[in-house]
């Protein structure tokens, strides 16, 4: 049903805008996209008579977000990056993952997910070469919402070095450092050895670090480890278990952080750390998500 008549009239004020354009995208054959851009009309036209930008900030805006597609490439996706640090994808996420069944939190996919991390063993070790930091071993179960253990599950990991960047940002870390596909075995459990990890900035040499620099925000992360746990019949989990304190959490730049995905990393009497974690996955059907990047920026 085409509920926007077409205008009898040319537009000649500022009201007469909105109608207009919603009438010309009313004949949209798919029904969800056309109730999307009907939405989005509405709240972008109000939002640009509530701040009345100038010409001068219009083509600013212009710049800045041709600048995000320039500085996106496949080693690097500042459009993510951009939604990150605006709030979207964290609503995204929320939106579509409540956590009402009882499963685990989700959180952001960020933009350094790789697909084709290597596949390793429980136990392994994700650190290559010769990574800085404290050792830490990461195990747990993989359960469904009733409590019983999902045998061969899959467990996609990745996270910073502690010097603070991903493998695919930094020249001098081996290929796909820190990052591996583990599966949990017939009991439901997985584990495995990396280095405690470090918060760290997102990256700052884009239009998203000249935003946060006019906000006079921290480009900082809490320390992490990203998952991505799927199995058959459930809905797949892309989430991120903390290691920082509450105030790094707190400040987020990403707006990432979730009480209920605070890891418990506890120290040994030999300065290595241990953290145990069971992740809970509810019914649903497995999806993935496309890799923000392929791969390594030419050194
Ligand atoms: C990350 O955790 O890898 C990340 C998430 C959002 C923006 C930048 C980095
Ligand atoms: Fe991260």
């Amino acid at each position: 049903m085409n509920i926007h008549s077409k205008p009898s009239a040319l537009i000649s004020k500022e009201a007469d805008v909105t109608p207009f354009v919603k009438a010309a995208m009313s004949n949209t054959n798919d029904q969800r996209l056309r109730s999307i851009m009907d939405s989005m009309v509405s709240h972008l036209h109000a939002f640009l008579l509530d701040v009345r930008p100038t010409e001068e900030e219009f083509e600013a805006v212009l710049r800045w977000i041709v600048a995000v597609g320039q500085a996106t490439n496949d080693s690097h996706n500042e459009a993510v990056l951009a939604a990150d640090v605006v709030g979207a994808s964290t609503l995204i996420d929320l939106i579509n993952n409540d956590g009402m069944q009882g499963e685990t939190m989700s959180a952001l996919l960020g933009p350094f997910y790789r697909g084709e991390a290597p596949i390793c063993e429980n136990g392994d070790c994700i650190a290559r070469g010769d990574t800085p930091g404290a050792k830490l071993i990461v195990s747990g179960k993989v359960l469904d919402c009733d409590g019983n253990s999902i045998a061969g599950a899959a467990l996609d990991v990745w996270q910073a070095s502690p010097s603070g960047m991903y493998e695919n940002q930094d020249p001098d870390q081996p290929e796909m450092n820190l990052r591996g596909k583990f599966t949990t075995g017939e009991d439901g459990t997985y584990e495995f050895e990396t280095v405690k990890p470090k918060g760290y900035p997102v990256p700052t040499d884009g239009p998203v670090g000249e935003l946060l620099r006019a906000q006079n925000r921290t480009p900082m992360r809490p320390a992490h480890i990203h998952f991505i746990v799927s199995a058959p019949e459930c809905k797949t989990l892309i989430t991120q278990i903390f290691a920082d304190t509450e105030e790094m959490m707190i400040n987020d730049v990403v707006f990432g952080a979730k009480q209920q995905i605070a890891g418990d990393l506890r120290e040994k009497a030999d300065g290595t750390f241990t953290c145990e974690y069971d992740f809970v996955l509810k019914p649903g059907v497995p999806t993935f998500p496309v890799p923000p990047i392929k791969g390594k920026a030419d050194a």
